[in-house]
C-alpha cells in the first residue's frame, strides 16, 4: 500500500488576499465530508465561504492563519477573539492533503495564540459524525461538553404567553451582557453590540425585564436566556434560521422535545468541545457554530 508523504508546510498569518483560495478549500472540505456522510453541505457555495473568510481575514477581531505548501494555500484556521473565551473555526484543509498533519499544525498555531494572549479558554463546535476532527481535537486537549442538534424549520406555535420578542437596541446591551454573565460567567459584549448594529439581534421581555437575547437565530448566532420559555419565544418568532439551523443542546430534553413537537427537523448532530475555563451554564442557551 502506498503511503502519502507529509507535505512541507509553513503556517503564516492570513491576509485578505488568501480568502479566495482558503474559501474554495473551506467549501470543498465541508462539502466532501458532509456528502460522504449523506448530510447537506454547511455552506451553499464557495462564494459564501470566500465572503465569510474575507471578513474574518480582514477584521482585527479574528486571528487567522493559513497553511502554505510549495507556495500554495492548503488550509486555514480562525480564532474569534471577541471575548475572554475564544471561538475556533472554521478550520479546513484541502481534501487532497488531509490526514497528513496540516490540521494539527493549524490547530496548534491558534491554541498557541490563545495561550500567549491569556485567553480564559478556547471552544469549538464539531460535526459529530467526523471521526478525524473528533480525534484531532480530543488529542489536543479539547473536552466534549455538550451534544448539540442542528435544527431547521418553522414552529407551529408562533408565540409564548407572557413573552414579547422585539429587535434589540443599544439600550439592551447592559441587560444582555449581565444575563450572559449570570448564565455563562462571561459576557460576549462585542458580538452583541455588532449584532445590534447589523439588525439581527433580538431580546425577550417578560414581566418588564430582559430575560433573553439572541445575536441571530442562525448557525453563526448565539442565544442566552433565563429559562426555556424565553428561548422558545425567540425560536417561535423566526420564519426560519439562517444557514443550516440553530444549535440546540440535546441534553435540554424539554426544549428539544418542544422543538420536535413544533415541527422542527434535525439537520445534523454536532458537539461542543472546550479547553480551559468552563462552567455549566446556569440558564438556557444556544451556542453559535463557534461556541
Ligand atoms: C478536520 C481537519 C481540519 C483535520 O485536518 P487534517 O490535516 O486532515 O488532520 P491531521 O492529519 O492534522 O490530524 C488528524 C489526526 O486524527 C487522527 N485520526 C484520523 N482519523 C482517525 C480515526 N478514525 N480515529 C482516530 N484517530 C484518527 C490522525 O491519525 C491524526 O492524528 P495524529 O496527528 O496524532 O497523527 C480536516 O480533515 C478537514 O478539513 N476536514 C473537513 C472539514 C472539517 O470537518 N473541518 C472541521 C470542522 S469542525
Amino acid at each position: 500500500m502506498s503511503q502519502k508523504t507529509q507535505p512541507t508546510v509553513v503556517i503564516r498569518t492570513a491576509t485578505p488576499q488568501d480568502a479566495p483560495a482558503a474559501g474554495q478549500i473551506c467549501y470543498d472540505a465541508f462539502s466532501a465530508i458532509n456528502t460522504a456522510h449523506n448530510f447537506p453541505p454547511d455552506f451553499p457555495s464557495s462564494e459564501v465561504c470566500v465572503g465569510i473568510l474575507s471578513m474574518m481575514f480582514s477584521s482585527p477581531n479574528f486571528y487567522a492563519v493559513v497553511a502554505e505548501s510549495e507556495g500554495r494555500v492548503v488550509g486555514s484556521n480562525v480564532l474569534d477573539e471577541r471575548s475572554a473565551i475564544r471561538g475556533l473555526g472554521p478550520i479546513t484543509i484541502d481534501p487532497t492533503v488531509q490526514n497528513l498533519g496540516v490540521g494539527r499544525k493549524l490547530m496548534q498555531a491558534v491554541m498557541d495564540r490563545a495561550l500567549e494572549q491569556n485567553a480564559a479558554g478556547v471552544r469549538l463546535v464539531q460535526a459529530a459524525f467526523h471521526n478525524r476532527s473528533l480525534s484531532l481535537y480530543t488529542s489536543l486537549g479539547f473536552d466534549i461538553r455538550e451534544p448539540l442538534s442542528c435544527l431547521q424549520g418553522r414552529t407551529v406555535e408562533r408565540t409564548i404567553p407572557g413573552c414579547t420578542v422585539r429587535p434589540a437596541t443599544p439600550n439592551d446591551e447592559y441587560a444582555g451582557n449581565a444575563l450572559s454573565h449570570r448564565v455563562h460567567g462571561f459576557a460576549r459584549s462585542i458580538e452583541l453590540a455588532q449584532a445590534i448594529e447589523h439588525g439581527t439581534a433580538q431580546v425577550v421581555e417578560r414581566a418588564g425585564r430582559i430575560t433573553a437575547y439572541t445575536t441571530h437565530l442562525a448557525f453563526f448566532g448565539h442565544t442566552t436566556a433565563e429559562t426555556n420559555a424565553d428561548l422558545q419565544a425567540l425560536i417561535a418568532s423566526a420564519e426560519s434560521f439562517a444557514g443550516p439551523g440553530i444549535l440546540v443542546p440535546s441534553r435540554n430534553s424539554v426544549l428539544l422535545r418542544w422543538c420536535l413537537a413544533n415541527g422542527l427537523r434535525v439537520v445534523q448532530p454536532m458537539t461542543l468541545m472546550t479547553t480551559g475555563l468552563y462552567n455549566d451554564p446556569a440558564g438556557a442557551w444556544l451556542p453559535s457554530i463557534l461556541f
